[in-house]
């Protein structure tokens, strides 16, 4: 889910909040103002954003929690596996992230928001076309390069790999970094996902 569709998202939900008040307001005064903000269970599950606790996640390890229908991936890197980041970055496509998908305050070489560089926040949807990928954290994995292979992400449908990061490899399908959603952080191991805090 890239900022922008995010950003189109809110804009299509505000027309629609600003046309069911115009609804309501029509239909007469006795229904209460406040009533008409309160978002539908369909919009609900839509689009509105989720809270991750992530505070029994090991480092290495991989939770999943879904947001607007689509896997995303919260990973809590090892501090050995945060010094391959820059090992890797002569071989992926868009080592900076200019032409990838995530929130401004996400564009850094972990791909995370200061203070918390342990931990990334992916949209688990390969950007070839649309699988998800695998969580391969197995450094040297003979299937996936063998030495070459710093731990990272690889999608079984035609063979794009993503470093830790979910920043994309040369020579494979996928065209850019798999996306970032807009995420805060609500305590030192909680999250919301689906709305941008202070740092954007
Ligand atoms: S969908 Fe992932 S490589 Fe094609």
């Amino acid at each position: 889910m890239s900022t922008d569709s995010v950003n189109e998202g809110r804009r299509r939900f505000w027309i629609g909040a600003t046309s069911a008040v115009g609804a309501a307001g029509a239909v007469g005064l006795a229904v209460p103002f406040v009533k008409s903000w309160s978002p539908s269970a369909k919009a609900k599950s839509a689009g509105a954003p989720v809270v991750a606790d992530f505070s029994k996640l090991e480092p290495g390890q991989k939770m999943t929690v879904e947001w607007r229908g689509k896997p995303v991936w919260i990973v809590r890197r090892t501090p050995e596996s945060m010094k391959t980041l820059t090992d890797v970055e002569g071989s992926l496509r868009d080592p900076g992230s200019e032409n990838s998908n995530q929130p401004v305050y996400t564009k850094n070489q972990g791909r995370s928001i200061e203070g918390h560089s342990e931990i990334v926040v992916l949209v688990g949807i390969c950007t070839h076309l649309g699988c998800s990928p695998l969580y391969r954290p197995d450094v040297g994995a003979a299937d996936l390069g063998g030495d070459e292979w710093m731990g990272g992400f690889f999608c079984p449908c035609h063979g794009s790999k993503f470093d830790l990061s979910g920043r994309v490899f040369q020579g494979v399908p996928a065209p850019t970094n798999l996306d970032v959603p807009p995420y805060y952080y609500i305590s030192d191991t909680v999250i919301k996902i689906g709305e941008d805090g202070e740092a954007a």
